[in-house]
């Protein structure tokens, strides 16, 4: 390595350390408790011992599709950030057996055999975005469970008894078994007539084709062992269904007082499920995601933005200063 280069990547590591550095010491200043001053409790104090987990397309089809994976790893960023949690995203397939939505499996499996430290992954759709970004995910209730996902223990055996695109699931053994097991259901299903007619049977509604949605279904009707450790978050909104939400004008207003902090309103987690914001086939529906996306994103970024004494108005690109007490 040239010398000139040597000292390049010296100066780079040395700006990045001071950058973090600096970044924590900004926010914790400007976000501790003083007096009335908007404040929050874990900045940069937490272990990072919970790491969100998302992936996409490397690129998509279409332009504002690029736009919205950007804004939703942001997103992530920034919830990640509040909260002291890692953020993993790869844009590969990390595994040339799983490929499509698969990929989601393939990473977590990988993500937990490497990252012996983190309690918590937090797995969230690419097209799906925090909208109460100060709310806390109440992880103490789940002694006892190692998969939390938004369903219906009821529709157990039905396709959506639960959504996978939103999961919290524990850095356990139970997990990764889960996880290879739910491999062995894809590789079965591929060549197995049998099989795939078994999990048909299993699971009402489902697709033709096998999602990890499919999978998650079918295993979880087929066995006790499964069904134990898994609950149904119905308390909050942790993967709301994205046309389930008015993005009304706030008019001006300070974040701290807006929002309650349950998670239910508004929804902690939106998910933009079917709009399909990659492939570049236009369509109504998409045209109603992409304003509903972005009404949803200024409203989270809003509420990141408080400290600064912004926001965007009217949930557009329009920026407005705003009172901060
Ligand atoms: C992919 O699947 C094939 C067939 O089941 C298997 O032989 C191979 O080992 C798998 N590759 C990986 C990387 O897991
Ligand atoms: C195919 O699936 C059926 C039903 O699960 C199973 O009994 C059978 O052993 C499988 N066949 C092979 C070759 O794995």
């Amino acid at each position: 390595m040239g010398v000139r280069l040597r000292i390049l990547y010296a100066v780079m590591a040395v700006t990045t350390v001071f950058v973090v550095f600096e970044l924590c010491l900004s926010i914790m200043n400007t976000w501790k408790t003083r007096g009335g001053e908007l404040s929050d409790d874990f900045l940069c104090e937490n272990n990072p011992e919970v790491m969100i987990v998302t992936s996409s397309q490397p690129h998509c089809a279409d332009a504002d599709g690029n736009l919205v994976l950007l804004r939703s790893l942001k997103n992530k960023v920034d919830y990640a950030r509040l909260h002291g949690f890692q953020v993993l995203c790869p844009m590969e397939n990390v595994d040339m057996n799983l490929t499509g939505n698969w990929n989601k499996i393939a990473v977590l499996r990988g993500a937990m055999r490497v990252h012996k430290a983190v309690k918590w992954f937090f797995w969230m759709d690419s097209d799906a975005l925090i909208t109460d970004m100060l709310f806390e995910i109440p992880w103490n209730r789940y002694n006892g469970l190692d998969l939390v996902a938004m369903g219906n223990p009821k529709q157990v055996g039905h396709y959506l008894g639960l959504n996978a695109g939103v999961l919290l699931i524990r850095n356990s053994e139970w997990s990764l078994k889960l996880l290879d097991t739910l491999v062995e259901v894809q590789q079965q299903f591929k060549t197995n007539v049998t099989f795939q007619r078994a999990v048909r049977r299993m699971v009402a509604n489902s697709p033709p084709w096998l999602g990890d949605q499919t999978a998650f279904a079918y295993l979880l009707a087929k066995s006790k062992k499964w069904r134990a450790r898994t609950g149904f978050e119905e308390r909050y909104a942790l993967n709301g269904f994205w046309k389930g939400t008015e993005w009304a004008d706030p008019g001006k207003v300070r974040p701290k007082d807006a929002f309650p902090r349950d998670g239910r309103s508004p929804p902690f987690v939106t998910h933009f499920a079917g709009c399909s914001f990659c492939t570049g086939q236009q369509s109504a529906v998409l045209a109603e995601c992409k304003e509903k996306f972005a009404r949803a994103f200024f409203s989270a970024t809003n509420q990141v933005l408080a400290v600064h004494g912004v926001q965007h108005k009217g949930l557009t690109e329009t920026m407005e200063s705003v009172e901060i007490e």
